[in-house]
């Protein structure tokens, strides 16, 4: 559910007319909807009552401050993947006890970070890492709480490029090596196992692998535990679906919610849990303006103003988005197919092919709808674009929460050396 719908022909966002934004902010313009926020964070919250439950919002999915800030205040933590997105967090206002730290690559200064922060846990994904991990802790005199991710090699996920389970996949401790690597926490001076971490994959919408995963990594907590690690939490990572189709029917939270009741009962921890985009995905969309129609032999191109710089999840995923122009069509528009194309000069910078739309114009708004996850956060200033910029919709009002760079801001990281003038 998401508060994007039309009223009196206009798609709004809550109560705000989407051409107001478009019109006052420019285009291309990433808009979210704060009720949408924040009832995906309390649907979640709810659906896990009465389980002793930590929602870390995985920051990578929309790291935007005031999205952040709007997650704090519902009482989320954050699941991180650097000291960018550890800051983020914790300028947003989240607390650190509620920050897990995830990723492969840490490094002695983002460890360092956390550290000193004291966040709720760090999973760890290599020997290497641990002990790395070990050295920086002793030397701040700490003890740092650590949770092994392990690959349970299951495959799950909406695309081979978001899956991230399997046994060749970078991701996570061979399941054969992970019992090894908590004896290895133990013979170490400043790490301490205080539990297991699991993540798949993303976009899964049938509850079926996650399951398989889960109960593997369950069995794996019992057989640690009677080994004398005394372990306290599960993080099972991110990974629901969202709708990205209307005919779309994933896994509801109240059912993933139940299975990993079911899962981890008797087990008595902690349920850590990292979801992005079944929080950010649907409560955000990206406007842009028709520039041009190009007819060709066999297609007619229907040219934008936004690009894969600014939504990469076409190009990348060959993923999906529904395009729903602002002003609904009415009953006399003519529908014909276009191939939707961006302005950048790459032959992947295409949001869809042959896709149906009512006679869209020069001028025209079009928004591409599910774009809050993994939107704006995977931009780039290719082909020297400024970032869209990016408001956030709260009943009948709205703000810009990020603005789109001047030139001279996009250039003032550079410097041209004396040697060359
Ligand atoms: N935890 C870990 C360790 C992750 O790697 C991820 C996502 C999440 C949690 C959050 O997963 P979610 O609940 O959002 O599925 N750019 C891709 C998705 C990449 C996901 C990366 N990891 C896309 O646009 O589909």
């Amino acid at each position: 559910m998401h508060h994007f719908s039309y009223q009196e022909g206009r798609l709004c966002c809550e109560q705000v007319d989407l051409t107001r934004i478009a019109d006052e902010a420019g285009t291309p313009v990433y808009v979210y909807s704060k009720a949408t926020l924040t009832r995906h964070a309390r649907v979640l919250a709810e659906a896990f009552e009465h389980t002793d439950c930590l929602i870390a919002y995985s920051v990578k999915a929309n790291g935007n401050l005031a999205v952040l800030r709007t997650l704090a205040r519902e009482g989320c933590g954050a699941d991180v993947v650097s000291g960018g997105e550890l800051r983020r967090a914790l300028a947003a206002g989240i607390p650190a006890h509620r920050i897990v730290f995830s990723g492969v690559g840490k490094t002695r200064s983002e460890m360092r970070l956390a550290l000193d922060a004291g966040i709720h846990q760090f999973n760890i994904e290599s020997a290497a890492e641990l002990e790395v991990l070990s050295e920086v802790s002793a030397g701040q005199g700490k003890v740092a709480p650590v949770a092994v991710r392990v690959n349970p090699d299951v495959a799950a996920g909406g695309h081979p490029n978001i899956s991230t389970g399997k046994a060749g996949d970078k991701f996570g401790v061979a399941w054969a090596q992970a019992p090894a690597l908590y004896d290895q926490i133990k013979a170490l001076p400043a790490v301490e196992a205080v539990g297991v971490d699991v993540h798949i994959g993303s976009q899964i919408g049938d509850l079926g692998p996650m399951r398989l995963a889960f109960e593997k990594t369950v069995g794996l907590v019992r057989d640690l535990r009677s080994k004398g690690h005394a372990l306290s939490r599960l993080d099972l990572g991110g990974g629901l679906a969202i709708p990205y189709r209307s005919e779309d029917e994933p896994a509801p939270p109240k059912a993933y919610a139940d299975m990993i009741r079911h899962v981890t009962k008797d087990l008595e921890l902690q349920v850590i849990l990292e979801p992005g985009r079944v929080i950010a995905g649907n409560a955000g969309i990206l406007i842009s303006e028709v520039l041009y129609r190009k007819p060709a032999p066999d297609r007619t191109f229907l040219i934008v103003d936004a690009g894969m710089n600014d939504l990469l999840r076409p190009a990348l995923y060959q993923a999906h988005h529904d395009i729903l122009p602002l002003i609904e069509a009415g009953p006399e528009a003519s529908w014909t197919s276009f191939d939707v194309v961006g302005p950048i000069c790459e032959s992947t910078d295409k949001f869809a092919s042959g896709r149906r739309l009512p006679d869209p114009a020069p001028g025209d708004r079009l928004a591409f709808m599910s774009s809050g996850a993994y939107g704006a956060v995977l931009s780039s200033q290719y082909n020297a674009r400024p970032l869209a910029a990016e408001v956030l919709v709260d009943g009948d009002r709205f703000a810009v929460i990020r603005k789109r760079p001047s030139f001279e801001e996009m250039i003032a990281l550079e410097h041209v050396p004396d040697w060359l003038t």
